[in-house]
């Protein structure tokens, strides 16, 4: 039955935050009849999905709330998710009054009942079990994600998730193969795995059963009829160990495309972020997984200007760029977050000129790599699951080893395995023919 509530969703930050949402508009339309909209303006419910890793999206939320508040539909009611409302809880509420309810991002299940009642907070990071008891989020027809654990056990000094997730639970793997069957039986043929630090699975379950690993649970899950391809994030390089990296490389059903957030380069900075390994597992990690996987496309999150980070270390991370050849960087400057150890190096802060100018010459020379590389691909034959049709008449999808490519299409390769022939490349993507 079609209602006339409408609901809107603005998402900030991470993958975990993209699934939330999805699970948030799911609640919402099973249990209180919401249908999602594109347009602010006409929803009678609004909902903004919060990042806190860095202050920017923090500054952001309140930026836009204030928005949300002049231009929103006479009734219409505001409610705050995910991160930031863990940490600043009912301070929002206090800084933005016309804000109707605050749900952590350990409390979205709790969403049907809160969106009812004016004022409430819902922030704690207590396991709660109803926490993994939502089916698979869809990114569109043909991929789903699952969340395989939630929190975090880490307790990297530059971050605040520990504080906003809370302590690390994995779901039970039955439940997961569960969740996966069902996403392959409604159509899908990837699927995304999403964890705060995915290889440190089956460490705990909220039962007592027996600890489980992340590399079994890949065998278990690839052993699912008509899943074509398994992707999962993020990794943590610590836990990188050889049964990982060979269960990676011959599992044929794991896409060739790995995240391995180096955080720095420099052994000094990785013990004061308390990372716990050295460039040198960092590098050893990675090139085993380039000798072992051919194609192999590495991404990675780097932090520069972490307090105390002298030219020296900052050198350390380029020359660990420069080695492993990301293909893809997500670049920070060090952003001081509350109740993060990280904060009692105050005295070592770096100056911010200092930190933009190590941020542009790291970008710059990842530039200069994909301008060096990407051309390469031109005149070869990639193979790429369609995934959708642009109003341009273009279709575009990802390769095996998540490589975007475009390329001229119709509706009907939609959810089909094709090969193109690459006609041209940019520094992130490229544009091919369709083979026939
Ligand atoms: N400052 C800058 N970047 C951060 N990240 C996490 N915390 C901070 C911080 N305080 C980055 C890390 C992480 C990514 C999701 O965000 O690189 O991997
Ligand atoms: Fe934060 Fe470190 Fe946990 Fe990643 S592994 S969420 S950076 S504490």
């Amino acid at each position: 039955m079609s209602s006339d509530k409408k609901l809107f969703i603005q998402t900030l930050g991470c993958q975990m935050n993209d699934t939330d949402s999805q699970h948030i508009a799911a609640e919402l339309e099973k249990h209180k009849d919401y249908t999602q909209t594109d347009t602010m303006e006409d929803a009678d419910l609004i909902i903004i999905n919060t990042c806190s890793v860095r202050e920017k999206p923090v500054q952001k939320l309140f930026s836009e709330i204030g928005q949300f508040n002049k231009k929103k539909k006479d009734g219409a009611k505001i409610g705050v998710c995910g991160c930031t409302a863990s940490h600043l809880g009912k301070d929002i509420i206090k800084r933005a009054p016309y804000v109707d309810f605050v749900v952590g991002a350990r409390n979205i299940s709790k969403i049907k009942d809160v969106i009812d009642v004016k004022g409430s907070v819902e922030i704690s990071i207590d396991n709660d079990e109803s926490m993994y008891e939502f089916g698979p989020a869809k990114t569109n027809k043909y991929r789903a994600s699952v969340n395989i654990s939630v929190g975090c056990d880490k307790k990297c000094t530059y971050c605040i998730v520990p504080n906003t997730r809370g302590e690390e639970i994995s779901i039970p793997p039955e439940m997961i193969v569960t969740q996966v069957q069902k996403a392959v039986d409604e159509g899908a043929v990837e699927i995304m795995l999403l964890g705060q630090n995915v290889n440190s699975y089956g460490r705990r379950f909220s039962d007592k059963r027996p600890k489980h690993s992340f590399t079994k649970l890949l065998q278990d899950i690839s052993k699912i009829e008509n899943l074509k391809r398994i992707r999962f994030t993020s990794p943590h390089p610590l836990h990188m160990d050889d049964e990982f990296i060979e269960e990676f490389a011959k599992n044929e059903k794991i896409s060739r495309c790995i995240h391995m957030p180096l955080q720095s380069g420099s052994t000094e900075i990785l013990r004061a972020m308390k990372r716990g390994y050295t460039k040198e597992w960092f590098l050893n990690r990675a090139n085993k997984m380039r000798e072992l996987v051919p194609d192999l496309r590495i991404t990675t999150d780097i932090i520069v200007a972490f307090p105390g980070e002298t030219e020296e270390d900052y050198q350390d991370t380029l020359d660990v760029v420069r080695q492993v050849k990301f293909d893809q960087v997500f670049n920070f400057k060090y952003s001081p977050r509350p109740e993060t150890p990280a904060l009692d190096l105050k005295d070592k802060e770096i100056p911010d000129a200092i930190g933009s100018e190590r941020l542009t010459g790291l970008i710059e020379l990842h530039k200069r790599h994909l301008e060096a590389t990407m051309p390469s691909h031109v005149g070869t034959t990639v193979n790429i699951l369609v995934e959708s049709l642009k109003p341009n008449g273009e279709v575009t999808g990802y390769t095996d080893n998540y490589l975007q490519v475009f390329a001229k299409g119709s509706d009907e390769l939609l959810g089909k395995f094709v090969d193109v022939k690459i006609v041209s490349a940019t520094r992130t993507a490229l544009k091919g023919e369709v083979l026939i």
